[in-house]
């Protein structure tokens, strides 16, 4: 892999990616959208069916079966909770960026989107705490943090590229 973003929901690392793929001519993969072509159901769907367990396993399946993708891979908000992801992720030897934002922009970038269960109920009070219980596994397997509330797509993609050299 080239490059791995992570970051909590709606911190940009799908735009970000798909932003960069067209800049640097490199292919492009969101792991939920892979989930959802693998296991031919929508994430909402496979939380319906089993719950953020069954979810959990087949995101890790899904990510190892990716260690040759040779491009920009986007993970899920929860993907580097497991050690065993992030032990993947550190493994393919890509720099891993993490991507964050603040609890009161991922709020609203969040009610403008939908298809998320976890979100789907989350205050903003909610998604600052759950952003804290995460911040140790993202900061466990990230090279660099970039925080993305006052930079469009464009910016943060200068950014990563300006950072990676
Ligand atoms: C999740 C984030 C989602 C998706 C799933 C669980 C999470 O990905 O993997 O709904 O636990 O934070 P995005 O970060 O792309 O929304």
């Amino acid at each position: 892999m080239k490059l791995i973003l992570v970051g909590f929901m709606a911190s940009g690392k799908t735009s970000v990616s798909q932003f960069l793929g067209r800049k640097l001519d490199v292919p492009v993969l969101d792991l939920d959208r892979e989930i959802e072509r693998q296991s031919r159901k929508t994430i909402p769907e496979i939380f319906a069916a089993g719950g953020e367990e069954s979810f959990r396993l087949i995101e890790h399946q899904v990510l190892a079966g990716l260690q040759d993708f040779p491009g920009i891979l986007a993970t899920g908000g929860g993907t580097p909770l497991r050690e065993d992801n992030r032990q993947l992720l550190k493994d393919s030897g890509a720099p891993i960026v993490l991507l964050q934002a603040s609890p009161q922009v991922t709020f609203s970038r969040l009610h403008k989107q939908s298809g998320r269960p976890l979100a789907d109920t989350l205050s903003e009070e909610g998604i600052a705490e759950l952003q804290q219980k995460r911040q140790a596994s993202y900061d466990q397997c990230t090279d660099l943090v970039i925080n993305t509330d006052e930079l469009t797509v464009s910016e943060i993609a200068d950014r990563v590229v300006g950072l990676l050299g």
